[in-house]
């Protein structure tokens, strides 16, 4: 099994301000949600996981090694980030090419890595477009195209910040497919994520940021049970647990999907 364990990370851009306080949690084969408000310390956060960052103390160990003692190379072989921006990520000028390009920069031979491409198309439902420059694309199907691109590389651990941003309905059905995917391959999935909705559908654990503080950690149904200290992060309940709570139940559901069958059985 695959962890992550971070032990009492601390960090700061500026002397003035700790952006994370004293962050301790290890992340396992739980498919992870990472919640909070804008500016609340996540994509530091994940930065720090992808050595992007370095803390300022405390330690970052993945499988018990720990990660600042790992080359910049090794890193990569082992974990993926998607940004929340793919034009931050994207710079081949074709599908393919950018889909190849982790592959052969890990070493892998050009037919290996373009059956990784492959493979990773397919999975992001992007077969076709092999040839086509990604800046022809729309945002959405260019989210793809960068999701894949750290797919191709066949880490151990992928983590996307903000995926579902400029998606519609498709592109989200889709992501949370690929999210699954991933997971049922093994890997660690970790996203950071602003709708409440879609954590509550595809996710097993949710972590709760505040202010540079971890303020909630657990399965993403006791974690939205929590109504008033979600309030207290500025974030609300997912749809269906609202409905609940309104309506007065003592349990929450997390989808439309659960709560009729509750309905179903009750009838
Ligand atoms: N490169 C940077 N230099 C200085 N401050 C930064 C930098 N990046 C982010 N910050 C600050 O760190 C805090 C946390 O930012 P961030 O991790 O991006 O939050 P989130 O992803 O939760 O919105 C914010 O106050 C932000 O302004
Ligand atoms: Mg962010």
């Amino acid at each position: 099994m695959n962890t992550i364990e971070m032990k009492d990370i601390h960090f700061s851009y500026t002397e003035k301000e700790e952006i994370l306080k004293g962050i301790n949690i290890t992340i396992d084969e739980r498919s992870t949600a990472i919640i909070g408000q804008n500016g609340a310390g996540k994509t530091t956060f994940v930065k720090l996981l992808k050595g992007l960052l370095r803390p300022n103390s405390g330690k970052i160990l993945l499988n018990g090694t720990d990660i600042a003692d790992m080359t910049v190379a090794a890193l990569a072989k082992d974990i993926g980030l998607i940004f929340q921006n793919p034009n931050d990520q994207i710079f081949k000028n074709t599908v393919l090419s950018e889909v190849m390009f982790g592959p052969l920069q890990m070493g892998m031979s050009k037919a290996q890595a373009e059956e990784s491409a492959r493979k990773a198309l397919e999975m992001v439902g992007l077969m076709n477009m092999e040839k086509i420059n990604p800046y022809d694309l729309g945002l959405s199907d260019r989210k793809l195209v960068s999701i894949a691109a750290i797919v191709a590389m066949d880490t151990k651990v992928i983590i996307f910040d903000e995926p579902t941003i400029a998606q519609d309905y498709m592109g989200k059905e889709r992501i949370k497919k690929i999210m699954k995917d991933l997971r049922a391959q093994g890997k660690i999935v970790i996203s950071i994520l602003h709708d409440m909705d879609f954590v509550a559908e595809t996710f097993e654990r949710a972590i709760v940021f505040a202010k540079g503080n971890v303020l909630l950690d657990g399965d993403v149904k006791t974690v939205f049970s929590q109504k008033d200290v979600l309030e207290e992060a500025y974030l609300e309940q997912p749809s269906t647990a609202k409905l609940c709570h309104e309506l007065g139940y003592g349990e929450i559901f997390l989808t439309p999907e659960e709560f009729i069958a509750m309905k179903q059985k009750e009838a």
